[in-house]
């Protein structure tokens, strides 16, 4: 009797607590869910103080149609409500809920076959005969209210304008008007069937096309949504005005399927950059919705050949250029060539970076995610590790004899051991680009020294190296198991908080900004901080001895601490996250947000902003 009567309020219970979100989504539906919730409560009751057979039967029959209708909504949808015929998601919370009425069933229909007759004396018989079912019930409602109540939030505003404090909205940072040359180009984003696989793609292809720019042109891009979903076009690297950096529900509002949206920015840094959607990220940007940006310098380039490998794809399943065969490129002895590295792949849970070598051909690392090394000194086989984001420019000339090739290797972070155990020494598949027409020697790839950007090239005289800053901020990245978004997940954190709920970073225009950040995880990060240039100060506490290092995405190692440094000089609100898609949607970002700067953007289900 108790049982029935526990399992039936439990259900009760986490009906009631959804009942709010069914409401905002369609009213029928969550009035229908607080008269169930509510009648299941007082049956419970009913049940417990005067169980009668005939109670009992109602129960068990209520509960079985609940069980019903819950089976028909995910199977093959109801007639009525938001999406009719449309199947629903099964949830966590869902699914806990019909676990608690299957398991009131059994106890129901005991107690109608058998009710008691009369009264139990020895109380502790009955509260040992009730306790499994107690504790069943009373963890299963904890887990499934708290799933329910994980859902993204209806609407979350990164910086709101506060009432009395005067504050310029983001919408009004855009590019300064002058009379640069214009690159104009659209990017049509649409689904496109790429060998036999539907990808989502900006103009038919996966990559999208490259846009090539030079330093000093005015940048504009028409997007055109032509798929079923709202997207975005953000500019990785690029220091645009805040109002241009695509970021939905923080500088725009994502653009609806149908829709069109005009980017403008000046590029006045040259170097390698790249673009993607930013809003669902985790989902568009694996789809394929993203490509290369480069910008050449006023000095123009000395090298005769120059190209651009993006590398995408997944952990494992690496494609350069929108190929797992192994690309081929003419060179002949004595040109020089500069490879652009880009690292768009998408590394799974333990953020492990790309380590890509070039064997064959002795070569100089030139930049670092677009942004020029001192005196870069020629390197023999070495893995260049790029976390998600990153960009490395190689220079080498091509040997008399012998061919070169480009060989991807990746870096694994330590996970779990059930992790390890789950998805641990799987087949893999990296791709590779065959330079020359000659075989390049072999080498035991994996095996190679890894590059270490702390000693690299000459020193030289580096602003942010020497002064003190105004503010130094600490950022603690770590993880814990939890519920996200109704599901079981392993939630990352910055400073013990997910997003939304992850403090701002307030700065002030002009002040240079110290970041201490503290990797408390065994995975790898690469930290990306939007619309600014952090120069690498220092990892684990040793400084730099060689050139400075200039990058927008900075990679911390497992367990590692590294120092950076910016000036705050784009106001605005500036997304700052882990570039591992799957961290940065458990929760591992922030923003950098200037003071007297607010949007007018939300995030949330309201608003279909979803940035990551
Ligand atoms: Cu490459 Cu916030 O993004
Ligand atoms: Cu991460």
């Amino acid at each position: 009797m108790y049982s029935a009567a526990l399992f039936t309020l439990a259900a009760g219970l986490i009906h009631l607590s959804v009942a709010p979100a069914h409401l905002r989504e369609y009213v029928p539906f969550g009035v229908f869910f607080l008269i169930v919730g509510s009648a299941q409560i007082v049956l419970s009751v009913e049940l417990a103080w005067q169980p009668t057979r005939r109670l009992a039967l109602l129960v068990a029959f209520g509960s079985a149609s609940l069980i019903a209708l819950w089976i028909v909504s995910r199977t093959v949808g109801l007639p009525l409500g938001p999406t009719p015929g449309q199947a629903e998601n099964v949830g966590l919370t869902d699914v806990l809920c019909n676990l608690l009425e299957v398991l009131s069933l059994p106890a129901l229909l005991a107690l109608v076959g058998w009710p008691a007759r009369r009264k139990l004396r020895r109380i502790w018989l009955v509260a040992a005969g009730t306790l499994p079912s107690a504790l069943v019930a009373l963890a299963v409602t904890l887990v499934a209210v708290s799933a329910a109540m994980s859902d993204m939030p209806e609407a979350v505003n990164a910086a709101p304008a506060v009432a009395g404090e005067p504050s310029t909205s983001v919408t009004s940072l855009v590019a300064t008007p002058g009379d640069e040359p214009v690159k104009d180009f659209t990017l049509t984003a649409e689904a496109t069937v790429i060998d036999g696989q539907t990808m989502w793609t900006f103009n038919g292809s996966v990559p999208g096309p490259e846009l090539r720019v030079n330093q000093g042109d005015r940048v504009r891009v028409k997007l055109v949504n032509h798929l079923p979903e709202s997207t975005t076009i953000h500019w990785h690297g690029v220091a645009v005005p805040n109002s241009q950096d695509g970021v939905a529900g923080a500088t725009q509002d994502a653009v609806p399927s149908g829709g069109e949206y005009s980017y403008e920015f000046i590029a006045y840094e040259s170097g390698t950059f790249w673009y993607h959607s930013h809003q669902q990220t985790g989902e568009q940007l694996p789809r394929g919705l993203f490509g290369a940006l480069v910008v050449v310098p006023h000095s123009g380039l000395a090298e005769q050949h120059d190209l651009t490998l993006l590398l995408h794809g997944s952990a494992g399943h690496v494609l350069i250029n929108g190929t797992g065969e192994t690309v081929h490129v003419q060179a002949v002895p004595g040109e020089t060539i500069r490879l652009r590295l880009i690292n768009a792949v998408d590394p799974g849970m333990d953020g492990g970076p790309e380590a890509p070598v070039l064997v064959g051909a002795p070569f100089q690392i030139v930049s670092l995610d677009g942004r020029d090394l001192n005196a870069p000194e020629v390197l023999g086989p070495t893995r260049i590790p790029l976390g998600m984001g990153q960009r490395a420019d190689l220079v080498f000339s091509m040997p008399l004899s012998g061919g070169v090739r480009l060989i991807d290797t990746e870096l694994r972070g330590a996970t779990s051991p059930v992790q390890t155990l789950l998805f641990g020494n799987t087949e893999t598949h990296l791709a590779s680009v065959a330079i020359g027409d000659a075989a390049a020697p072999s080498l035991d790839v994996d095996r190679l020294p890894l590059f270490d950007p702390l000693h690299y090239g000459a020193p030289a005289s580096d602003l942010l190296a020497t002064v003190a800053p105004d503010e130094t901020l600490t950022l603690a990245l770590g993880e814990h198991p939890g519920i996200r978004d109704g599901r079981p997940q392993l939630i990352h954190t910055i400073n013990g908080a997910a997003s939304p709920d992850v403090p701002p970073l307030v700065v002030h225009e002009g002040q240079v900004i110290r970041l201490h950040i503290v990797n408390q995880t065994a995975e790898y990060h690469p930290m990306h901080l939007h619309g600014h240039v952090l120069t690498l100060l220092a990892v684990d506490g040793r400084s730099l001895d060689g050139s400075p290092v200039h990058q927008d995405s900075i990679l911390v190692g497992p367990n590692q601490t590294v120092d950076a440094a910016f000036v705050a000089d784009n106001p605005g609100v500036w997304m700052f996250h882990c570039h591992v898609l799957l961290h940065a949607e458990m929760g591992m970002t922030t923003s950098v947000n200037y003071v007297g700067y607010s949007t007018p953007f939300e995030m949330g289900t309201r608003s279909g902003n979803m940035p990551e």
